[in-house]
Order: C-alpha cells, then sequence, then structure tokens
C-alpha cells in the first residue's frame, strides 16, 4: 500500500503515538560516565575544551561520587594524571597510585557503583606514546607485560572491570592471563576492540596531559578508512577472552557499531569520545544548535547503531534531563 492509502504521518500525530511505535530507548542503565583524577590536594578544575567536565584530586571525588550515584548512574571509567611520568608508566601500576587510591575511595562511598578502569600507559609515560619505546617505536611485547601489571594493580585496588585502550596486539589475552592467575577470574574485560586513530581524542588529551611527545598513534590506532579491519581487531578480541567490544569513537563511526552488532553477539560498547562533546558545547554556547536536543539526538543514534551501552560526558546531564 502506497500514499494516498498508507500514511507515515499518522503515527506520528501525537507523543502517546509516537512513543508507542518508538524503536529505541535511552536509559541511565547503558551509561558509563568517565571520571579523570589527578594527583593533589584540593583540585577541581574544569577542563577548558570540556565545559561540565572537571579534574579532580582524591580528596575531593567524595561530591561527585554522591551526585553521581543520587543521579542513578550506574558507572564509572577513571582515567589517572600521576605527578611523575616515566620512560615505562611505572606510575600506572604503583599501589597507591592516583587511581588505585580513587578506587578505594570510591568503593568506601560508593561500594555499589561499577568502577571500570581505562588500563594504558599514556598518561603516565614521559614521551605520551600507550607503550614502551624501544628505538624509535613503541614495542608491543614489552608493553603488554607492563598493561598486565596495570590491570591486575586496578584489581587489587578493587575495580570491578578493566578496559585496555592501547591498541596493542594480544594484549587483551594477556591480562586475561594475568588477572586469572592473580585470583580475579571474576573481572570482566570491556576491550576498545576497534579503536580509530582519531582527531577527535584532542580535548581529552588536554584533560589527561597524555599528547604524544612525538610522532602519532597511528602505528598502533586503527585507519578511520578501515572497516573490515574493524571486524578483524573484534575478532581477535573475542578470541583472546574480551567481556565487551568498544567501538570509539562514537559518531563519526556508526556504521562499525551496526557491523559489530551484526556480525558479534558480545555486548557492543561505543565511546562518545571528548572532541564530539566538545563540538556540541560549542555550538550550544555560540547559540548555533540547540545543545540539549543535539545531545540527545547524538545519543539514541548511538543506542540506533546498535550500541548497549554509552560511555558519554553527557551521562549526569542525560541523568537529569530523563529525571524531570
Ligand atoms: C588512552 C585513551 C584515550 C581516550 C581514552 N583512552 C586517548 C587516546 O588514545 O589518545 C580518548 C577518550 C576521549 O577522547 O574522550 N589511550
Ligand atoms: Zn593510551
Amino acid at each position: 500500500m502506497f500514499f494516498p492509502e498508507y500514511r507515515p504521518r499518522r503515527l506520528r500525530r501525537n507523543e502517546t503515538l509516537r512513543s508507542l511505535v518508538r524503536e529505541t530507548e535511552l536509559s541511565l542503565n547503558h551509561l558509563i560516565y568517565p571520571l579523570f583524577v589527578v594527583e593533589g590536594h584540593g583540585i577541581k578544575e574544569e577542563v577548558p575544551s570540556m565545559p561540565g567536565v572537571f579534574r579532580f584530586s582524591v580528596d575531593l571525588l567524595k561530591e561527585e561520587i554522591k551526585e553521581i550515584i543520587d543521579l542513578g548512574l550506574p558507572a564509572v571509567i577513571l582515567f589517572g594524571i600521576p605527578a611523575q611520568k616515566d620512560e615505562i608508566g611505572s606510575e600506572a601500576y604503583a599501589k597507591k597510585g592516583v587511581v588505585q587510591r580513587a578506587i578505594s575511595a570510591i568503593k568506601k562511598i560508593a561500594p555499589e557503583l561499577l568502577v571500570i578502569t581505562d588500563v594504558c600507559l599514556c598518561e603516565y609515560t614521559s614521551h605520551g606514546h600507550c607503550g614502551i619505546i624501544k628505538g624509535s617505536e613503541v614495542d608491543n611485547d614489552l608493553t603488554l607485560e607492563q598493561l598486565a601489571r596495570v590491570a591486575v594493580s586496578h584489581a587489587k585496588a578493587g575495580a570491578d572491570m578493566v578496559a585496555p585502550s592501547d591498541m596493542m596486539d594480544g594484549r587483551v589475552a594477556r591480562i586475561r592471563e594475568a588477572l586469572d592467575e592473580a585470583g580475579f577470574s571474576h573481572i570482566p574485560i570491556m576491550s576498545y576492540a576497534v579503536k580509530y586513530c582519531s582527531s577527535f581524542y584532542g580535548p581529552f588529551r588536554d584533560a589527561a596531559e597524555s599528547a604524544p611527545q612525538f610522532g602519532d598513534r597511528r602505528s598502533y590506532q586503527m585507519d578511520p578508512a578501515n572497516v573490515r579491519e574493524a571486524l578483524r581487531e573484534a575478532t581477535l578480541d573475542v578470541e583472546e577472552g574480551a567481556d565487551i567490544l568498544m567501538v570509539k569513537p562514537a559518531m563519526p563511526y556508526l556504521d562499525v557499531i551496526t557491523r559489530l552488532r551484526e556480525e558479534f553477539n558480545h555486548p557492543i560498547a561505543a565511546y562518545q569520545v571528548s572532541g564530539e562533546y566538545a563540538m556540541i558545547k560549542a555550538a550550544g554556547k555560540l547559540g548555533w544548535l540547540d545543545e540539549e536536543r543535539a545531545m540527545m539526538e547524538s545519543l539514541i543514534s548511538i543506542r540506533r547503531a546498535g550500541a548497549d551501552i554509552i560511555l558519554t560526558y553527557f551521562a549526569k546531564e542525560i541523568a537529569k534531563k530523563l529525571a524531570k
């Protein structure tokens, strides 16, 4: 049946009808809120390119965590900015490192809040790369040993899940083995399985002070032109034992999210990254976009593409909006 017998507008006449036929929902249950924790005391500083996002020292986390809990958000992912960086990123697995202390602080305040940790070296290395440098390259296999140490140290501090974002080959298997050996076979791995070498990480690198001091990340992060390679990366991570597969960034890669959704039966996460957030915030500030509507639309699009879970800097704002 076609027009004039069939009229699609019949089901759009009012909000009750529209909600009745709505295919995708956004709920707080799927959201993960990223948190930056910085070494020091009494620090709560806004990230200039990410309005509304702050870096906290561990002593000031309490209020923020309480707010997150009160808003009903289920999970956070932690990024640490240490006082000292070195060639091998050793602060990343220090027993009293900034993330390790943040985990135990959060668990004391809110034991039910899911604490996920980003496992990488770039915030902790003096050169800003995600691995150990040998000669002029990032050495894959040496890096795996460091990543395994980082993951185990997070689990020991009380993390509920680890999320490796380095893009080294074989890291999921190595981290799984290390966690299992250390008695953490119950801790899931959310792998940044498909992480593109993206300009949209710009604001994050300011927030985390993790921009590479020489070269770029193209020898380990993926080429934005590729989608079949994304399926190969995801296949490897599944075989290595990943529990959740992540695509990152989200909005420029919705097709990749859909492909993974179709080809895999694992939960799929998507990271709406710092640059995606900054774009919407900036256009909103200038009055060029309706910020709240752009935020909601961007998130529903990511869900529609097939993501189960979304990591987003908008999580608190969405919680406030959904509570209205
Ligand atoms: C660290 C890491 C990055 C992001 C998450 N983990 C930065 C990068 O790879 O350069 C990006 C998050 C964002 O932009 O919001 N490897
Ligand atoms: Zn990194």
